[in-house]
Formats: structure tokens, C-alpha cells, sequence
């Protein structure tokens, strides 16, 4: 951090009291929740109460995000109306389309989504409506537009019309297919649906923090997210994804993994998909990645990564005692499927995207300003200098 030298003065600055601090907040409670909650000594995550593992095998994308949103688990006929209206939203406007063709066709998706989700809010008449019906509208727009603006930017960056969404296809299914112009395997859909429930929401984590901050000061929704999209991108955070994919690709075999894992270790570099803030257990969505990611790859013919990956987990666990996180087994999941790595993060974001929404209308509905305060170690009583008494002495 930039830190000026002190200046010359008569007066000793005094050094402010370290008073302890509580780096990156771990512990701390930012408020009430009825969304999700992370048992980190069980490694256990639930959704409204429901444990992941039930819905990840049961459950699809929608009804999780109608679970988040209202509370319960949709009626078939509730359903439908809630698939419906997604699938009315999913369309992107001309001017989206020419704000992504704009771009560069080397842009970083996460970097692009962000832009665009930002100017879904200046494309929204509504945009500073509070009221509970108009959250909701900006919730569902902003869930079906996710996976429409990465599949038209990816298409758009290899010189392709985007396609249109298929007002039959589920968000799993409709992604894959206006991303590749395929249509979609059921089986792939299926997986990426199952990946996408259990990215939807997950406790107070940086980018829903993120989120919410926005939220509180009473800014608009397209603002919070777009807030937690830019901090999901990070390396600690969703962007360890891709992280392990390179990884994998750098190892470039089984055989290669231990002297790959000592030698990280060896020089204290973080090892994505691994560790965890909260989780001191196995996490329970490393847990079904791991056993979705053994499924695809037996379907696809490939295990080289899946055996890669489960000889990193050992690895890691016989050296450091870490566990893997959700990162580690998703990457091998999306690669299988043949999703480009650039967009793994991306496809965290499909999903989070839900549980950020949920988060912004629980904070709006019992709205208080998110003001922390941070600890000053630096000095005090330091005299101003005018400007032509200064030293060239100045540490920057
Ligand atoms: C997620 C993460 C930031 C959590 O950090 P944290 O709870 O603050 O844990 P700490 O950074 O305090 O780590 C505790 C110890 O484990 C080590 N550690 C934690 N994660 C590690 C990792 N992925 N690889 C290697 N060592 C790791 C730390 O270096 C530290 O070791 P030390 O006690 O010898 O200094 C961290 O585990 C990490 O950077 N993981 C890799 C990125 C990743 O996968 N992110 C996705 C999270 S879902």
C-alpha cells in the first residue's frame, strides 16, 4: 500500500493504539438470514432448511431460485408460471446486443458480464422502483439475462450471430444451447443443472457481502449485483475455478501430481480449490461435484482429469490436512463438458446470481446502512507541510 514518508516536523506524531483487529472479518455476523446456512464442523449447507445433497438429486435450477425468492418449494403449477416468466425475460435487447458487440472479442467474460449486468440497469425504466414486485422483476431479469449475455458474448467473440433462447428450455438447457447452437444432451443439461444448484447461494460470502453492502445504501439491484460479480471473479473466490483447470492442465498427469502439490506447498502458494473461510469438514458440494464429476467422466470417456483431480485431493490432504472446496471438483465437471475455462467462473455466476438476488430483497425488506469501522495503526498529530517546504524524500 502506498504509504508517505512523515513529513518534516517539530512534532513527534504519535502512533494510534492497535486495537485488535478481526482480518477479513472471519466470525463476524453481519445479520439474520432465513436463505442458506453452512454448518462448517459437519459440513453441511441448507437451503430454506433443506439440506443441498437432497435437492442436487432431486431438485432443478428454478425451483431453487423460487425456493430462495418465496420461501417454499413451487407448486407444479406455480412452477410452470415461474419457468414462464424466466423464459419471457431471457431475450436480451438490441442495445445489449450492440453494447456486447462493442466489446473487445478478447475480453474476459466475468469482465463482460459485469459491464452488461450493469447496463441492464440503465436499460430498465424501473430502475429505482423499490417496491417489492418491482425486486422481483429486476430478480428474474437479471437471472434469465445472465446466461443469454455470456452465450451471445461468446458467440459474438467467435464471430457468430447470438441465437435466440428456446422458450421450451429450462436455464441449464437453455444456456448450453444458445452457448454452443447444439442441442443440448440431456444428460449435460442435467449435470450443469445439478452444478447450478448447488452454487445458488451460500451464507454470507464475499460476493453476496458484496451485494448487500450495495443494497443497503438503498442503491438498486442491477448495482448490487454487478458489485458481487466483480468480487465472485476473484482468485479466492469463484475464480479459483478456472485455477484448477490450469492447474490440471499445467500437471499434465497423475503421475506428476505429488511432485506438483510438494512443490506449491514447498513455497507457500495457495492451491486452488482447496481450504476454506468457514468449511473445517469436507464441503458438502465438494462432496456431489466429486461424485458428478466421476459420472460425466465415465459417460465422456475421459477420467484423466477426475483421477488428476482425486489424486490432488489426496495429495494435498496427506502433506497440508486441507480439504477440497467447490471449485475443485467443478472444474473438471465443466471441462468434461466441453465449457471453455473462461467461462467456468461465469457459470458459477448463472447460478449465484439467484442467491444474490434473494440476499438484496432480505436486506431491502429490513433495511439497515452496512457500516463497519476499520482499526487505525498509523500516526497521529502529524503537522501539514506547505507545499514548497516539502522534501523530495517522499516513499510512495
Ligand atoms: C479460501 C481461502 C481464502 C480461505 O482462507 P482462510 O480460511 O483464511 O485460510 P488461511 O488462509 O488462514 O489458511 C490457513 C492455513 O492453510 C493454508 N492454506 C489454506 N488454503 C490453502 C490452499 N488452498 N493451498 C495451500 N495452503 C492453504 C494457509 O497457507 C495457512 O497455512 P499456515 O497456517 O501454514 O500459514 C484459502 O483456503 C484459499 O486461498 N484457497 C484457495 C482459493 C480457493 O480455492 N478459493 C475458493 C474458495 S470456495
Amino acid at each position: 500500500m502506498a504509504c508517505y514518508h512523515m513529513p518534516m516536523t517539530n512534532q513527534a506524531p504519535t502512533i494510534a493504539p492497535a486495537a485488535p483487529s478481526q482480518t477479513g472479518l472471519r466470525g463476524a455476523v453481519v445479520g439474520d438470514t432465513r436463505l442458506s446456512s453452512i454448518n462448517g464442523e459437519q459440513g453441511e449447507l441448507i437451503y430454506r432448511g433443506i439440506d443441498i445433497r437432497e435437492l442436487a438429486v432431486a431438485s432443478t435450477f428454478e425451483e431453487v431460485a423460487y425456493l430462495l425468492w418465496f420461501g417454499a418449494l413451487p407448486t407444479a403449477d406455480r412452477l410452470a408460471d415461474f419457468r414462464a416468466q424466466l423464459n419471457r425475460r431471457r431475450a436480451l435487447s438490441e442495445s445489449l446486443l450492440s453494447l456486447l458487440r462493442c466489446l473487445p472479442a478478447k475480453g474476459t467474460p466475468m469482465d463482460v458480464l459485469r459491464t452488461a449486468v450493469s447496463a441492464l440497469g440503465v436499460v430498465d425504466s424501473h430502475v429505482t422502483d423499490m417496491s417489492r414486485d418491482a425486486q422481483m422483476e429486476k430478480a428474474m431479469t437479471l437471472t434469465a439475462s445472465v446466461p443469454s449475455i455470456l452465450a451471445a458474448y461468446h458467440r459474438i467473440s467467435q464471430g457468430l450471430e447470438p441465437l435466440p433462447p428456446d422458450p421450451q428450455l429450462n436455464t441449464a438447457a437453455n444456456f448450453l444451447h444458445m452457448f454452443t447452437g447444439d442441442t443440448p444432451d440431456a444428460n449435460a443439461v442435467r449435470v450443469l443443472d445439478a452444478a447450478l444448484i448447488l452454487h445458488a447461494d451460500h451464507g454470507m460470502n464475499a460476493s453476496t457481502f458484496a451485494a448487500i453492502v450495495t443494497a443497503a445504501t438503498l442503491s438498486d439491484m442491477y448495482s448490487a449485483i454487478t458489485s458481487a460479480i466483480g468480487t465472485l471473479k476473484g482468485s479466492l473466490h469463484g475464480g479459483a475455478n478456472e485455477g484448477v483447470i490450469l492447474n490440471l492442465l499445467d500437471i499434465g498427469s497423475v503421475e506428476n501430481v505429488d511432485r506438483w502439490v510438494e512443490r506449491k506447498l514447498a513455497t507457500h502458494e495457495k492451491i486452488m480449490g482447496f481450504g476454506h473461510a468457514v468449511y473445517k469438514a469436507y464441503d458438502p458440494r465438494a462432496a456431489e461435484l466429486k461424485r458428478i464429476a466421476k459420472e460425466v467422466g465415465a459417460a465422456a470417456g475421459t477420467t484423466k482429469w477426475i483421477e488428476m483431480t482425486e489424486r490432488m485431493e489426496q495429495s494435498v490432504w496427506q502433506r497440508k490436512q486441507l480439504y477440497p472446496n467447490v471449485d475443485l471438483y467443478s472444474a473438471s465437471v465443466y471441462h468434461t463438458l466441453g465449457i471453455p475455462t473462461q467461462y467456468f467462473t461465469p457459470v458459477f455466476a448463472i447460478s449465484r446470481v439467484a442467491g444474490w438476488c434473494a440476499h438484496c430483497m432480505e436486506q431491502y425488506a429490513d433495511n439497515k446502512l452496512i457500516r463497519p469501522r476499520a482499526n487505525y495503526v498509523g500516526p497521529r498529530g502529524v503537522a501539514y507541510v506547505p507545499i514548497d517546504q516539502r522534501s523530495e524524500d517522499i516513499n510512495l
